[in-house]
């Protein structure tokens, strides 16, 4: 059986584009792969977090994986921090890669821009990525578009490993879904959704409540047009608007222009709304039932062990490999 990773930083709640590009597409793979969820709070704090707020985060972060759908009986959900194997993997595929190469990385010239006191972190976030994935033997990561670079870098890294150290990486692939990859912020379509974004009216959260999510989309950026109909280049707003309503409901993009020829943006928005709740009540009602139980821990506590297990193994290995401590029977 073919190996997923793939993480989600506990860093706010979770958005609408967090839940379409990546956490819809987990739920359906965990049937046919062997699957790694993590929740990779030492990335987190690449940036500076409250403690307080971070603890919260990754027990929020554990519950919506269980609330959408992830099964701990078919997929391992791990806390990275709880896993050393993955920051002593990390130290030596920093190790392997070149500085250039990691101020190239698209994410680190946006998160740094302008900043005078930029973490090392921020800039070795990408290493630490590579060992995540390269740990379990991984085939396959599950990722929306703006982790592609990301992946390139960790095939290359891993490729690089292989040639310099010993043969034993897999190579991972990525999987980006077709539709829904970018969900774009809804008060400005040409900016991505992002849970870190200072405007709220930009993203829904998974655990905003039914107002709020038909507040938001009713003041979601459109154009004077008034035609719903899919044009990235000339109606990105809309365009937008259609991809996630084709997501959530199932339908194509065809079937939901048809149904608002000659309608408005007010009820194609309003249905939109009530779309997206239906999809977001029933996974804020099991949210809230974990987080009130103990079965989360227990969940989080087996996660933990297992992943050790497979990590350990290729940690070995990458010391091995590299020359590390001394050697083993
Ligand atoms: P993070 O926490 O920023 O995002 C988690 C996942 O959500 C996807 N995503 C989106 N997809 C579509 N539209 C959007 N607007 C949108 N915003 C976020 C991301 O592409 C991602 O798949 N570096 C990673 C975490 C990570 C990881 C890993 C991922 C650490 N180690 C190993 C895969 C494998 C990150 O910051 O994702």
């Amino acid at each position: 059986m073919k190996t997923i990773f793939s993480g989600i930083q506990p860093s706010g709640t979770l958005t609408l584009g967090n839940y379409i590009g990546a956490m819809k597409q987990f739920v359906e793979l965990q049937n046919e792969y062997n699957c790694y969820f993590c929740i990779v709070d030492q990335h987190a704090i690449t940036v500076q977090q409250d403690r307080m707020e971070l603890r919260k985060n990754i027990r929020s972060l554990a519950a919506l994986y269980l609330a959408v759908g992830i099964d701990p009986e078919k997929a391992t959900l791990f806390i990275q921090s709880e896993v050393p194997a993955h920051a002593q993997a990390g130290w030596m595929m920093q190790c392997v890669s070149y500085i250039g190469e990691l101020e190239r990385m698209t994410q680190f010239k946006d998160k740094s821009h302008g900043k005078e006191a930029v973490s090392s972190g921020l800039l070795t976030y990408p290493p630490l990525m590579a060992a995540d994935i390269l740990l379990y033997k991984t085939d396959l990561v599950p990722v929306g578009e703006d982790q592609k670079q990301h992946l390139e870098l960790t095939r290359d890294l891993a490729e690089r490993f292989n040639k310099k150290y010993n043969d034993i990486f897999t190579i991972p692939e990525v999987r980006i879904a077709k539709v829904g990859a970018r969900v774009m912020s809804l008060q400005d379509p040409a900016k991505k959704m992002s849970k870190s974004d200072s405007n709220k009216k930009s993203f829904i959260s998974l655990l905003d409540d039914p107002k709020q999510i038909e507040k938001k989309i009713k003041s979601a950026v459109t154009d004077s047009e008034g035609i719903v109909k899919f044009d990235k280049e000339n109606k990105p707003g809309v365009s937008n608007l259609l991809s996630i309503y084709s997501i959530l409901s199932g339908r194509t993009i065809d079937e939901i222009e048809a149904q608002y020829e000659g309608k408005g943006y007010g009820d194609f928005k309003g249905d939109l709304a009530k779309v997206v709740v239906d999809t977001i009540v029933p996974i804020q009602e099991k949210y809230t039932q974990l987080m009130e139980s103990s079965e989360l821990d227990e969940i989080l506590d087996r996660g933990a062990e297992k992943a050790q297990f497979t990590a350990n193994k290729m940690l070995a290995k990458m010391e091995n490999a590299m020359g590390l401590g001394r050697k083993r029977r």
